[in-house]
């Protein structure tokens, strides 16, 4: 074993063969010279040594003592109870969020990356927090895929995941009312309803359900509109329940249509009078699927059916003699006091999927 003992600060000159420089000990060769380092002949050690309170050894600018480490150090460990092989079946829409667990035996960050394979669709894996997190897509499938666990000195171990995927039925729960049909589709259902019943979930019973006329959000303004109009008493005016008297007309050549937005199976309309002066007592209906042609609805001897009506500001219904299919409906006063003066209401359901 040597030692070297400096107990003097220099020997020799700056192009000296030897040069110890103290106290930050220097020991330098000429620029052709090379410096060796010998133990004695038997097996003894060469010690290079750091000072004791955290100093490192350096080659060049690389601390030897992290080189040895990463040399030594071990790959990650998946742990024993982490979903290695099997990840699972998971339903259609289903939400999962599952943690990769492996540790690094040197107590290290893991991170992770997908190496090989695909995740489902939807589903993704962050590789900092080793969460595989996402949707589950709506259909039957198995996907295979590598995971590799990386530790902070590369080294790694990979793991194969399988994730199987069911598709999600949306019929097992019956959403569909009143004895509607219903049928799994990718994004929900659909339901095909009885005669007489409507909406998504055929929640409507069609014969009493108001198409929405009351309300600007369901039937617009733009979406009424008439033939003849005395004064200020405008079609828009025309929707049950507004103030006033409501839609009037000029003669019985006027009309009040409204358009309900898209085809809808009508069973049944509604007036409301307003005052005991102009008020229309029958009025007969015309309906339209396409705003151009409009087919009157007949009574039983080949004349149009003739609707009533009164004064009265309480709801007065009147059924359709059989429902009809129509997008346009128009109201033609044919007897009033005064004048044709009207406020409706339209029930039945659209005939097309949503409402
Ligand atoms: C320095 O070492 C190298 C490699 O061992 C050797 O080839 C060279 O001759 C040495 N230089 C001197 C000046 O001894
Ligand atoms: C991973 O998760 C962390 C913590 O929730 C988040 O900050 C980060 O943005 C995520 N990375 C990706 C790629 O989603
Ligand atoms: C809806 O049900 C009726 C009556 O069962 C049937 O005739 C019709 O074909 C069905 N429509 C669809 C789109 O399934
Ligand atoms: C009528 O209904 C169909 C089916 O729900 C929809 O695609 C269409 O946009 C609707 N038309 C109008 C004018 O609301
Ligand atoms: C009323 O009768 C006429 C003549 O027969 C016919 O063209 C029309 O389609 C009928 N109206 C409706 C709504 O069915």
């Amino acid at each position: 074993m040597i030692v070297l003992l400096l107990l003097v600060t220099a020997t020799a000159a700056d192009d000296g063969v030897f040069d110890i420089r103290y106290p930050s000990v220097v020991v330098a060769a000429q620029d052709d010279g090379n410096v060796s380092l010998q133990a004695g002949r038997m097996t003894q050690d060469l010690h290079v040594l750091p000072g004791p309170n955290g100093g490192s050894v350096y080659l060049e600018d690389v601390d030897l003592r992290h080189i040895i480490q990463i040399a030594t150090s071990l790959p990650p460990v998946w742990s024993a109870h982490a979903h290695v092989g099997f990840f699972g079946t998971f339903k259609g829409e289903e939400k999962v969020d599952l943690k990769l667990e492996a540790e690094d035996p040197e107590g290290g960050t893991i991170t992770f990356a997908l190496v090989a394979g695909d995740l489902p669709p939807g589903i993704k894996l962050n590789g900092t927090t080793g969460h595989v997190v996402g949707e589950v897509p709506d259909e039957t499938n198995s996907y295979s895929f590598t995971i590799r666990a990386l530790d902070s000195h590369n080294k790694y171990a990979d793991a194969v995941f399988r994730m199987e995927t069911l598709e999600f039925d949306h019929c097992t729960s019956n959403p569909c009312q009143n004895n509607g049909e219903c049928t799994d589709t990718k994004a929900g259902f659909t339901c095909n309803c009885t005669i007489t019943f409507g909406g998504q979930k055929c929640e409507y019973a069609c014969t009493s359900r108001a198409v929405g006329v009351q309300h600007r959000y369901t039937i617009p303004d733009a979406q009424m509109t008439a033939y003849q109009t005395y004064s200020t008493l405008l079609p828009s005016n025309g929707r049950y329940a507004a103030s006033g008297y409501g839609w009037c007309g000029e003669d019985s050549n006027s009309w009040l249509q409204i358009d309900l937005g898209n085809l809808t199976r009508i069973y049944r309309v509604m007036t409301q009078g307003y005052s005991r002066s102009q008020y229309t007592t029958a009025y007969t209906l015309a309906c339209s699927t396409d705003g151009n042609i409009f087919q009157k609805i007949n009574g039983t001897n080949g004349n149009d059916y003739t609707f009533l009506a009164r004064y009265s500001s309480s709801p007065y219904f009147q059924n359709l003699p059989t429902p009809i299919v129509a997008r346009f409906i128009r109201f033609h006063p044919t007897s009033y006091s005064r004048r044709p003066c009207l406020k409706v209401e339209v029930y039945g359901c659209h005939v097309y999927g949503s409402e």
